[in-house]
């Protein structure tokens, strides 16, 4: 945060419009709402401002007054993005295999260079924040020292994360793969360097690829790295695209379908972020269910690779976890406004509640995330990841236009979900802290 003031460490409360979400069909919004934050970043409280004022004065809170075109709302969770495909986001091939091996391969060994590794990094968080995002399931390289720099690239910005040295060790070119010893090596010290620093802002993540450039060596060693650290994280593809499918048939014979390779090797757990899912059946399905393993749905990937249409009420009535990702470079955007509208428009026939998609890319999030208990809302006891998004560019958010509360509220979601963008994004604030402001025009 070298290059951003930090705030004096004291109270802030912060009154004007808030909406943060209590589940999927919860969305609480306050016309005249308080989020009061300590010094220490910890929610102190949220509620309609008359019924915190005295709370406010008696602590000496600093009141921030929001204008009544500002919109205060928990930070974005993107459940999945990788950092080394950003320059190639919106490279076009025919199907996800083809793409890998004519625009990713190649971007991903210019990595080697820790100079490269610097700056791509130095954008990426920065992209990350001016986005709104706070919290992000990260994939790397596989170059240790890129993921070192990608580390300490994020501790200096602020950012929250959950990530680690991308592992493979067949089916790449040999500029990105390593032996299975050798990975499982240098991802246990960068765990034991990296996990839970920075007051926990910093999660380690187990992350092999995908099945198909996993050996079963690498997922064998990988599941006894699980056993020895059962709070780190595991990050990887499942169920994308039918040729994959294919492919991960041949490569393990043995396994009924795609989840048991994963499952086979003690892979699948409550700390488990699986990227897509589009095509698992519903046997697949109970048993992740049953594991407790998360889902990351990226609607605008999907879209961009033909990869299928994920089945996203089938999956929420089912009551997995699940979370929405950018899934940069195969998703061409970073913002989470675009991937809620994607996921909105992916559904053919289905109209998904709008306080749905806002859940989705708060809480839901950071329960597929498994750091509800941090984050994800405003409830007392949480560190104070928010938003404060100004919505003065966009007409049908003139508050005098609409005077009933819900309404407001509806009219609100709507613009966000279906017209928001980086540019909505006024600041961002991560465990109290601001990390981000956009530039005066
Ligand atoms: N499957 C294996 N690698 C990748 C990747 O980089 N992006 C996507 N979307 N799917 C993958
Ligand atoms: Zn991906």
């Amino acid at each position: 945060m070298s290059n951003l003031n930090r705030l004096p460490a004291k109270n802030y409360a912060y009154r004007g419009p808030i909406m943060h979400a209590f589940s999927r069909d919860d969305v609480r919004f306050l016309a005249d709402g308080g989020l009061l934050v300590d010094a220490a970043g910890t929610i102190v409280n949220c509620d309609d401002w008359q019924a915190v004022k005295s709370l406010v004065t008696a602590n000496g809170f600093e009141v921030v007054q929001l204008s009544p075109q500002n919109l205060l709302v928990p930070g974005f969770v993107d459940a999945h993005v990788h950092l080394p495909q950003m320059a190639v986001a919106g490279c076009q091939a025919e199907n996800l295999l083809s793409w890998l091996e004519t625009h990713i391969f190649a971007e991903e060994s210019r990595f080697a260079d820790d100079s490269y590794a610097q700056s791509v990094s130095e954008w990426f968080f920065k992209a990350l924040l001016a986005n709104g995002t706070t919290l992000a399931a990260v994939f790397l390289t596989s170059h240790p020292s890129a993921s070192q720099i990608a580390f300490e690239t994020a501790q200096r910005l602020g950012n929250r994360v959950v990530m680690g040295q991308n592992l493979m060790d067949v089916n790449a070119p040999a500029s990105l793969l390593r032996s299975a010893p050798q990975l499982l090596a240098e991802t246990e010290a960068l765990c034991q360097n990296w996990h839970g620093q920075a007051d926990g802002r910093l999660q380690y993540a187990w992350v092999p690829r995908f099945a198909l450039t996993s050996s079963e060596a690498l997922l064998s060693g990988i599941g006894a790295l699980r056993q020895k650290y059962p709070d780190v994280y595991l990050h990887t593809h499942l169920s994308e695209q039918l040729t994959e499918i294919e492919a991960v048939k041949g490569q393990f014979p043995w396994a009924e379908d795609y989840t048991a390779v994963y499952e086979r090797f003690g892979l699948l757990g409550g700390r488990t972020i699986l990227a897509h899912g589009i095509h698992l059946s519903d046997d697949e399905l109970t048993r992740l269910q049953g594991l407790d393993a998360s889902l990351a749905h990226c609607p605008g990937s999907n879209f961009f690779l033909k990869s299928g249409r994920f089945r996203l009420m089938e999956v929420l009535n089912r009551q997995l976890r699940l979370g929405l990702g950018s899934d940069v470079g195969a998703g061409p955007e970073l913002s989470l406004f675009k991937v809620m509208k994607d996921a909105q428009y992916m559904q053919a026939d289905t109209l998904i509640p709008l306080k749905t998609l806002f859940y989705l890319a708060t809480l839901g999030g950071a329960i597929a995330l498994d750091q509800q208990n941090r984050l994800g809302n405003f409830e007392p006891g949480k560190e104070a990841d928010f938003l404060i998004l100004d919505l003065s560019a966009k007409s049908c958010l003139n508050s005098q236009k609409v005077n009933k509360q819900a309404n407001q509220a509806k009219r609100l979601l709507s613009t966000l979900i279906y017209q928001g963008d980086d540019r909505l994004v006024e600041a961002t604030y991560i465990c109290g802290q601001l990390v981000y402001r956009r530039p005066i025009a």
